[in-house]
């Protein structure tokens, strides 16, 4: 009996263990905890980390595609809402979703044709989107599982992931490791830092997928968030999305948001939606102001900083309310806006945009961060 018992009092003891990986400091606000998020079909346990900082901000994401599930962020009232689009579990995260937030590589958004050619070869990739490769394939970075390892950091605390993508995965050449590192601060920064390393030269285009709405998550569209890129000219795609080669000025059409614009006020004269690389003013990789989004009606902002050259602005076009999402919530056609820092689409096959050949001696480095706070 008394066996049973002590066998009882270590079980609930190493259970508050797992579930308390750091627990908040008393009064801090900020800590990361851990919980079980589900099972994989291969009956592999994917855990859920929340991060929680000073400023009342809380992110939970899981080791599966390292998709940030929840974003609770304060409004002018201090009342927190969930901003980003998403399932309240795994099984729906396993199967097809259009990338809510995930990470996204090994080649973020087209590649024409799923070719390119590189030391005079020529390489085929997955062609999972209209004959053309799209989010790194069929199995890309948002469906593997990554190795999770939580730490404090100086300014806050951090979930750091890894995953090794082997030699001729997806198509792609080399070994590839790959660290991310999401960071919630206390000066409410949600900040995403990329590393990659290889043994063969490859392609490498790392970004974030979550669908923001800072109204709230399944509140709505998103045709009052106001939007500021800072952006002169974007990348023309044709009718398959892929960029013909063209960067185009804003100047006089309804891709002109270098002054801030409600995404809805123009968005029906853009054939389809938003679905555009934007060619980003900054000068330099220094971690730069991309966009920001403000919403009057919680006084949340939001700004994009980003060491990129462009940014994908998404405006959620494909949701089309077959997906029921948190809360019973059904996602429509321009419930979440994406805003994906990234080197432009198709890179490979584009020598005259910014180079994404990452070589063995070489280390790919991408810092992109989303700042809150809020209009009085
Ligand atoms: C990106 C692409 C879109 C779409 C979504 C996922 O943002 O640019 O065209 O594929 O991902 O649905």
């Amino acid at each position: 009996m008394r066996i049973i018992k002590i066998f009882k009092i270590i079980t609930i003891i190493s259970f508050l263990f797992l579930l308390q990986v750091f627990p908040q400091g008393k009064g801090s606000g900020m800590g990361i905890q851990r919980d079980v998020f589900g099972k994989t079909d291969d009956d592999r346990i994917i855990h859920r980390y929340t991060l929680s900082n000073k400023g009342g901000i809380i992110v939970k994401i899981i080791n599966y595609g390292g998709i940030v599930t929840e974003l609770l962020v304060p409004d002018r009232k201090g009342n927190r809402d969930d901003v980003v689009l998403g399932f309240d579990s795994l099984k729906p995260y396993l199967a097809d979703h259009p990338y809510f937030g995930c990470i996204v590589g090994r080649y973020a958004n087209r590649i024409a044709k799923g070719k390119f050619t590189l030391d005079g070869k020529e390489y085929k990739l997955a062609t999972n989107n209209d004959g053309n490769h799209l989010h790194g394939g069929t199995k890309g970075f948002d469906k593997v599982i990554w190795q999770a390892n939580p730490i404090r950091v100086e300014d806050g605390v951090a979930l750091v992931l890894r995953y090794n993508s082997k030699d001729g995965e997806e198509g792609y050449p080399g070994n590839l490791n790959v660290v991310v590192i999401y960071t919630l601060t206390n000066e409410n920064e949600f900040r995403i830092e990329y590393e990659a390393t290889t043994d063969k030269p490859t392609p490498v285009n790392l970004t974030h997928h979550s669908y923001f709405n800072l109204v709230g998550a399944g509140g709505g569209d998103v045709f009052n968030n106001e939007l500021m890129i800072d952006a002169d000219k974007y990348t023309v795609v044709d009718q398959n999305l892929i960029p013909t080669g063209e960067l185009r000025s804003v100047e006089g059409i309804p891709m002109d948001f270098r002054t801030s614009h409600p995404i809805g006020g123009r968005i029906k004269q853009v054939e389809g939606g938003y679905d555009h690389n934007y060619v980003l003013n900054r000068k330099g990789d220094s971690l730069s102001l991309a966009a920001r989004i403000t919403e009057a009606k919680s006084g949340r902002i939001m700004e994009v900083y980003t060491t990129e050259p462009g940014i994908q602005f998404y405006s959620g076009n494909f949701l089309d309310g077959t997906i029921t999402g948190k809360g019973g919530k059904v996602y429509r056609k321009h419930f979440g806006f994406c805003l994906e820092a990234q080197h432009f689409p198709d890179s490979p096959n584009h020598p005259e945009f910014p180079p994404t050949i990452l070589k063995p001696n070489q280390k790919y480095h991408q810092v992109t961060v989303y700042k809150f706070s809020v209009k009085k």
